[in-house]
């Protein structure tokens, strides 16, 4: 392999730009050209390409982000904008091509290689951590952190005030940063979009909560329910309920990745590379078990679950 290119692809994740470097140091390491395209598939639609070097990457291993900036591309949704990618990686020589990004970036991928046949290589960027095929993706650690570090600070009003606070928690599909961020603020109650749980139940509880103290309900975004009809719905129980709705939003995308990202970006940047280099083809690298693994496109993008001992955990924290 002569020449590889990269790219950061859907919502940017803290730990992408660590992954960048681990792929540039492997890349310097093995003799191969590698390129950056940047803003994702845009920029591969565009032909946006900059030449990377392990060395300018180094300093931004700390950095949330992504250093190749990222999109959400309309246009290579279309044949017309696949066939312009393709003509620019045949235009600059790339052999294989690696994308950083979740479930819409490998679908993407997955479309292409039907009319792109060199190598794909996926590496699971998103704070969502819905991909199967890895047990952590890029960016959730530090999320959680984010979303931990101000669920605290809202827990020291809400006991303050001895308030209900109904906090929305980013995710999409997925309530993984819900549970990993109400299991470890000790949050009363936790809404998730995977659960059939008992709303009514959970909201007489909000409603009845004990009034020297605070009630911290963490909702995920994707839940059926949504903050604000939680909170409409405890009113109505409960209507001189003293409650407040906070939404965490973007703020758990950025910052500095967590310890834990970093290292998981830099071990699944290096075995990307390493993965085209022993003729891997349209898999995703992952870590499952604490090892690296490989797995199709086809199954990482299937459809997600949060897993039955987190389930359960749900159930026992959340009644
Ligand atoms: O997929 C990551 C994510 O942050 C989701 O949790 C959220 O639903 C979405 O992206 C927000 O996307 P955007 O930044 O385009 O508004």
């Amino acid at each position: 392999r002569q020449h590889i290119a990269v790219f950061t692809s859907g919502g940017d994740s803290p730990g992408m730009n660590a992954a960048l470097y681990g792929i540039a140091k492997k890349a310097e390491q093995s003799g191969i050209r590698l390129s950056g395209i940047r803003k994702g598939y845009e920029g591969l639609v565009d032909g946006d390409l900059v030449l990377l070097d392990a060395h300018k990457l180094q300093k931004m291993v700390h950095r949330g982000g992504t250093f190749l900036k990222t999109a959400r591309s309309k246009r290579f949704l279309t044949l017309e904008g696949r066939q312009r990618a393709l003509r620019n990686l045949q235009k600059n020589d790339i052999d294989a091509l690696i994308a950083i990004g979740g479930d819409g970036t490998f679908k993407g991928l997955l479309v292409f290689s039907e009319i792109c046949d060199i190598p794909f290589i996926g590496i699971p960027g998103t704070i969502d951590n819905d991909l199967a095929g890895t047990d952590f993706t890029l960016g959730f650690d530090s999320a959680v952190n984010t979303a931990i570090e101000n669920i605290d600070k809202i827990r020291d009003t809400a006991e303050s005030h001895n308030r209900v606070f109904i906090v929305e928690v980013m995710g999409r599909d997925s309530g993984y940063i819900a549970i990993h961020s109400a299991l470890g603020t000790g949050a009363d109650a936790i809404l998730i979009p995977e659960s059939g749980q008992d709303f009514v139940q959970l909201l007489k509880r909000a409603a009845n909560y004990n009034r020297e103290d605070a009630f911290i309900v963490i909702v995920s975004e994707g839940d059926e329910l949504g903050a604000e009809i939680a909170a409409s719905k405890i009113k109505e129980l409960k209507p001189d309920v003293d409650l407040r709705i906070t939404k965490l939003g973007h703020v758990q995308r950025g910052g500095n990745p967590s310890a834990a990202d970093r290292m998981l970006g830099i071990r699944l940047g290096v075995a990307s590379v390493k993965s085209i280099l022993s003729e891997k083809k349209n898999v995703m690298v992952g870590v499952l078990n604490n090892e690296l693994s490989l797995t199709p496109f086809e199954q990482v993008v299937k459809q997600h679950q949060v897993n039955n001992e987190l389930y359960e955990l749900v159930n026992i924290f959340s009644k």
